[in-house]
């Protein structure tokens, strides 16, 4: 059974980033499965990919925000920090054999869902409107420009 199970009120409404939350939360529910399966290493390996890919999805996401101007990009910034710091000595207790995972686990969980709920959706309001979901915005300026080579979209027609 899933470790987290996505819900509809973990949607942001910028697709781009749901896509990426979803994808975190599917290396959490695999390090669930890791770590059911018993195998030490496996855990490790599927931690140390989830530590990489939550750090490149907060750099994409401080990208968003620099570029809409976001007036709590500190300290959203200092929030991912601190996030990556408690990752990162949770990974060295492991290393050093402390059996940390379940403790891992629910930090994780607690820690995404409220970040999600809460400072991701205050910084998703400030962007919104400016990504390749909502074309419905018919303005056309060097920021959105900017923000689509950022999000890779081909340039519109
Ligand atoms: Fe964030």
């Amino acid at each position: 059974m899933a470790y987290i199970k996505w819900t509809s009120d973990l949607d942001t409404g910028i697709s781009v980033i749901d896509g990426q939350h979803r994808k975190i939360v599917d290396y959490i529910n695999m390090l669930n499965a890791a770590k059911e399966n018993g195998d030490k290493s496996v855990v490790a390996e599927v931690l140390e990919q989830l530590a990489d890919y939550t750090m490149s999805h907060f750099a994409f996401e401080e990208g968003l925000q620099e570029q809409a101007g976001y007036q709590y990009l500190q300290a959203h910034k200092r929030v991912h920090a601190i996030f990556i710091k408690k990752v990162a000595e949770y990974q060295s207790r492991m290393t050093n054999g402390e059996d940390v995972i379940d403790q891992v686990l629910a930090t994780l969980k607690r820690w995404l869902v409220n970040h999600i709920k809460n400072d991701d959706a205050d910084y998703v309001s400030a962007v919104r409107g400016m990504t390749p979901d909502n074309r419905g915005d018919k303005r056309r300026n060097w920021f959105t420009k900017r923000l689509r080579r950022l999000l890779g979209s081909p340039p519109a027609a």
